[in-house]
């Protein structure tokens, strides 16, 4: 691993590169990137470099949403299947019906979402700013897509506005159950339960904090208790790990992405090599669906 990490190192310099991963990633992964982080960290980082290519290790909604922000720069993935299957949960039809049906709407995004969908909403949010950003908006109808699960938890915060639930979910959060969680509690009664808000609502009545996978970092990072049952992806271990090596962290089920785990070194290697894999997003969409995430930017500063 160490020659693959410093043949990384040396490529990365020939080619004026920066690489990006999201806290899922494979440890080796996260090892040899330049910036760590979740989607909201990732997308202004990303809008920030001045490298001239832009690795980004995660699922194809972020490079393309790197590539949206940055359309000079290359923006390259280890793997272009590595996809999201939630970022296709939405339908542009229904959008355009509940638009005719509520004259205010506004159309939230969760940036999990296809460049297409982007295009057809009004506003981009993370898991980290959704709330902040629906709170902030004029309108009182809002059409929430993907994520019924992220979209529920806006809901339950935001009482004061009509937030309309999609049906879209991400099948690793919503696979963890109440039963799981209370097992762990019941042979760890010490640990505090942490999840993402892309978890069932079962499991979020479970949880003593819930927040985006940085929010997850930061709540058991600043905490006095030991353990942790952690509701969300088997990635964020290596980050919880690494700042907190004295604590011990208990993850539910089988808690990985496995389009996450498609980004590996030797396929970082071979791209930074080749350029091969580039993410591309044709000229109108990506005007049409940079607004939606420039709003983002501006509304969550
Ligand atoms: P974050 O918004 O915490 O980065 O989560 C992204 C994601 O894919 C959750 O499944
Ligand atoms: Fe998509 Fe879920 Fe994987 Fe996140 S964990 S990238 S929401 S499938």
């Amino acid at each position: 691993m160490e020659k693959m990490l410093q043949e990384i190192k040396e490529l990365k310099k020939e080619k004026n590169a920066v690489i990006l991963a999201h806290y899922y990633a494979n440890d080796s992964v996260q090892e040899a990137a330049d910036y760590i982080g979740d989607s909201y960290y990732l997308a202004k980082i990303a809008k920030e470099s001045d490298a001239d290519i832009i690795v980004f290790c995660g699922v194809l909604f972020m490079g393309e949403s790197a590539k949206i922000l940055n359309p000079d720069k290359t923006v390259l993935m280890p793997d272009l299947t590595a996809d999201c299957p939630m970022a296709h949960m939405a339908d542009i039809e229904k959008i355009k019906k509940m638009r005719e049906n509520y004259e205010d709407l506004a159309v939230v995004c969760y940036i999990n979402s296809t460049a297409e969908l982007k295009r057809y909403s009004d506003v981009c949010v993370t898991s980290a700013n959704a709330v902040k950003i629906v709170k902030s908006l004029p309108n009182k109808n809002i059409f929430f897509i993907p994520d019924e699960n992220l979209g529920r938890y806006v809901k339950e915060l935001v009482p004061e506005k009509n937030v309309i639930l999609n049906d879209g979910y991400c099948h690793v959060h919503a696979d963890m159950t109440a039963s799981e969680v209370k097992m762990l509690k019941e042979k760890y009664p010490g640990a505090l339960v942490t999840a993402h808000p892309e978890c069932r609502q079962e499991v979020l009545d479970l949880a003593d904090f819930i927040g985006s996978t940085s929010g997850i970092i930061n709540f058991v990072s600043g905490s006095d208790n030991n353990e942790f049952i952690v509701c969300t992806e088997c990635g964020v271990g290596y980050e919880l790990r690494r700042k907190n090596p004295d604590k011990k962290f208990y993850f539910v089920g089988k808690s990985c992405c496995d389009n996450m785990k498609k980004n590996t070194l030797e396929k970082l290697i071979h791209v930074l090599k080749t350029g091969d894999n580039e993410v591309t997003v044709d000229d109108d969409k990506r005007t049409e669906s940079l607004v939606s995430l420039d709003r983002m930017l501006e509304l969550a500063k």
